[in-house]
């Protein structure tokens, strides 16, 4: 996938909810609304993935996190062998919550984007950082399925929800095309109708309240009426 003009919003339901009954009616109030060219990819608890898939096959779902490796005893988790060839849309890697409650690293995340790469999977990276990219630069072979999410732990709402301001945003945006140049760029961290229209990024990663609907209208609907673009909000358009 290279540029496009569409944004993609992607809904990190973090560890929500409870049930997969909650899980399936909060998606089909999802596909309900109109998304003009929001690409919405979904990011589910892995435990709701497959049941998600089958009901919605024209939405992008992917995975939370992921395991480097093909098959063999690792308790617990879920290879990119499996996010494979259980067609998973995407995998995250690198979240802020990743980094401080399960002590993961970049070495980890080297790992995990390479082994997403390998598999044909679209990774979403999520770097705190700027030194992060040159690393990954050296270490990651270009590839498109490579997009870039910058998300200042600060910014984001388990931790300090403080805003960042957008030309901060800009600034890295800048710096990263300066290393990869046909790679999308990404803002996450206390993303809200009042401040989406001001990051000029390709799309957003939506934490904690990505699972209210009405919040993720409210995000859309704010967008488009600042933006030249005009229309209803009515209808539905697929995401996928
Ligand atoms: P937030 O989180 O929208 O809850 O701030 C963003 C994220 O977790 O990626």
């Amino acid at each position: 996938m290279g540029k496009k003009e569409s944004k993609i919003l992607i809904l990190n339901w973090k560890m929500q909810p409870l049930n997969l009954s909650q899980a399936l009616k909060t998606t089909q109030k999802l596909m309900e609304l109109c998304w003009f060219d929001f690409d919405i990819w979904l990011a589910p608890p892995t435990i709701y993935f497959l049941p998600l898939k089958q009901k919605f096959p024209q939405l992008k779902i992917g995975l939370q996190n992921i395991y480097p490796g093909k098959i063999g005893a690792f308790t617990g988790e879920i290879s990119t062998a499996m996010a494979k060839a259980n067609r998973a849309s995407f995998v995250i890697v690198g979240h802020s919550e990743r980094r401080v409650y399960f002590k993961e690293n970049l070495r980890i995340f080297l790992a995990k984007i390479k082994s997403a790469l390998d598999h044909q999977l679209q990774v979403i990276f999520c770097f705190e950082r700027l030194n992060e990219i040159a690393i990954v630069k050296k270490e990651i072979k270009k590839s498109p399925l490579l997009i870039f999410a910058y998300e200042p732990r600060k910014a984001i709402s388990s931790f300090k929800g403080q805003s960042i301001e957008p030309s901060k945003v800009k600034k890295v945006k800048n710096y990263v095309q300066s290393f990869f140049p046909q790679n999308l760029f990404l803002y996450g961290g206390s993303v809200t109708p009042q401040n989406i229209t001001s990051f000029q990024v390709d799309g957003f990663l939506i934490g904690l309240r990505s699972f209210q609907i009405k919040f993720v209208s409210q995000l859309i609907n704010s967008f488009y009426s600042n933006s030249s673009i005009s229309g209803k909000l009515s209808g539905h358009s697929s995401g996928s």
